[in-house]
């Protein structure tokens, strides 16, 4: 169908000012970005162009858990967010024949993954990097579990959550999600995460070997190098951080998560989203 010249400047028009960035919510589960939304997941038609965002698919049985890459999300270390990450240096608009982008992104980034590598110097040199870790581990049911929003995930608060023996996979949502922390520009160092003793009592107890948490860093900040050596040290457990738990009841899902298959790198950005049980 050709559309005319005035048509398409309506369209274009009307998506700047009614629509900056349209993505699909509902009540049950808002869109953690706070942008404008529609209320269902229809397009509203083949021919108006608007690109349809959504944090939720397939009825409410999928959900992405994963932060999208923004110049204004939380880089570890800076106060001014990631800024510009994606360049255009191919464009239809100067006379190529597509559009051809390139990025450079830090690799322990938004929603991402760490590698032994990422904390023991022998393990990187030996080559544990993304492209050995085990999908498995990666892929299968998951608990997303509440932790009690007053403390750093010690010992005494894992061994409250009462984590049954045999769950492989946990995604613990904290007070990171209630402050929202990774959707603000700065880094805060004042993010809850696992204390030493709270990773060793996981390591020691429990049969979890994948673990979750809801900003850039599974250790908090005090303890941040012991955590990690605790976790990274049998080269068993695989942490995935910076997932986007918001708005999901609590409880058990099958997760998939997969990043990217980089060889030498010891962490990567990753793809993760929960499915609801008793799929159809
Ligand atoms: C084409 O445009 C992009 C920006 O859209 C610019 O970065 C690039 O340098 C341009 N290339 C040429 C060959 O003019
Ligand atoms: C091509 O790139 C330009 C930027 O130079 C962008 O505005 C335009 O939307 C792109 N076109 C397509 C078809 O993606
Ligand atoms: C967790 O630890 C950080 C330091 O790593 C601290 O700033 C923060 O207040 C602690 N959070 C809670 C809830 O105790």
């Amino acid at each position: 169908m050709k559309i005319p010249t005035y048509l398409l400047l309506l369209i274009t028009l009307s998506q700047i000012i009614l629509n900056p960035i349209p993505s699909v919510a509902d009540s049950a589960y808002p869109s953690p970005y706070g942008i404008e939304t529609t209320t269902s997941c229809q397009s509203t038609g083949a021919d108006d162009l608007i690109p349809v965002r959504r944090e939720v698919y397939g009825s409410g049985r999928i959900f992405d858990i994963t932060h999208r890459l923004s110049p204004d999300m939380p880089s570890w270390g800076l106060e001014d967010g990631l800024g510009q990450f994606l360049w255009l240096p191919n464009s239809m608009k100067n006379g190529s024949l597509a559009n051809n982008s390139e990025m450079k992104l830090p690799t322990h980034f938004g929603t991402h993954i760490d590698a032994p590598g990422h904390v023991y110097d022998h393990y990187f040199d030996a080559g544990f990097d993304v492209d050995t870790l085990d999908l498995q581990v990666l892929n299968g049911p998951a608990l997303l579990v509440d932790v009690p929003r007053d403390k750093n995930l010690t010992a005494d608060v894992m061994q409250s959550l009462h984590i049954p023996k045999g769950i492989k996979r946990v995604l613990f949502r904290t007070l990171n999600t209630d402050r929202r922390l990774m959707f603000k520009k700065a880094f805060d160092t004042s993010y809850v995460g696992f204390m030493k003793d709270g990773a060793q009592w996981l390591v020691d107890n429990t049969d979890i070997k994948l673990v979750g948490i809801d900003y850039l860093s599974v250790a908090a900040f005090d303890d941040l190098i012991p955590s990690h050596h605790v976790f990274l040290k049998s080269r068993e457990i695989i942490l995935v951080e910076g997932l986007k738990l918001d708005d999901i009841e609590a409880g058990i899902y099958t997760v998939h998560c997969l990043h990217l298959r980089m060889l030498g790198a010891e962490g990567s950005p990753i793809r993760c989203i929960l499915i609801k049980k008793h799929w159809r």
